[in-house]
């Protein structure tokens, strides 16, 4: 249940151009004369922001079950404060990661229980789905290139870790073919732009 709004989200690894792509998604639909609000999971409130500054530079470690609970609180925060009340005035919403970014690296990636995230993003979350979710897909190659040399705490994990991110939204995507479009993100900006303007055409 959406309310009114329009909840769109973009998915995909680290270095796979998600956030530029939002970027430009937001100026498609600011000119089509829609009301957008561009936010991000995690920090996309006050108080997120501090449990974001926690999640990507703590020094030191991070029980994968403390990471999780993190995110989910961060989300829990987000939804209440930021999400729903945008959806319930009508606007566009366009989120930099949400409820599959913890499937993918809490749950493939560092090995918690699938079905156990995805309970506790519904209680976080009220239940709420996006409409739309884009996954942009980029080969690990490709990916670790554009992070570059400055990484953060989940972007310093092994190569591994992050395949296995890639695998995870691949299958979610599998599982959700009607919310969840898959994007071929190593192809350059504009040609990757004007994938997702089709799948929003159609949308
Ligand atoms: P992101 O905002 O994409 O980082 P950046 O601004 O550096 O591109 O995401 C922050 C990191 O948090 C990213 O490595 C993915 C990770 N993450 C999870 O592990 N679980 C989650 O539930 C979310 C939302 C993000």
């Amino acid at each position: 249940m959406n309310k009114k709004g329009l909840f769109i989200t973009f998915e995909g690894a680290d270095g796979s151009g998600k956030s530029t792509q939002l970027k430009m998604a937001a100026e498609f639909f600011q000119n089509k004369g829609f009301e957008v609000i561009t936010t991000r999971d995690p920090g996309g409130t006050p108080l997120g922001q501090k449990i974001r500054e926690i999640l990507l530079h703590h020094d030191g470690k991070v029980a994968s079950y403390c990471e999780l609970f993190l995110y989910l609180a961060d989300r829990a925060q987000h939804v209440e404060e930021k999400i729903i009340p945008a959806l319930e005035e009508g606007k566009v919403i366009l989120c930099d990661r949400y409820i599959d970014s913890s499937v993918a690296y809490q749950g493939y990636a560092r090995g918690l229980d699938v079905d156990e995230i995805s309970m506790l993003n519904n209680i976080v979350t009220r239940s709420l789905v996006p409409n739309l979710t884009f996954v942009f897909d980029v080969s690990t190659e490709v990916a670790e290139q554009r992070v570059g040399e400055t990484k953060d705490r989940l972007e310093s994990e092994a190569k591994e870790f992050h395949q296995k991110v890639r695998f995870g939204f691949l299958d979610l995507a599998k599982k959700f073919p009607d919310r969840i479009k898959v994007i071929d993100a190593n192809q350059e900006i504009q040609k990757v732009h004007s994938d997702v303007i089709k799948v929003l055409e159609n949308y």
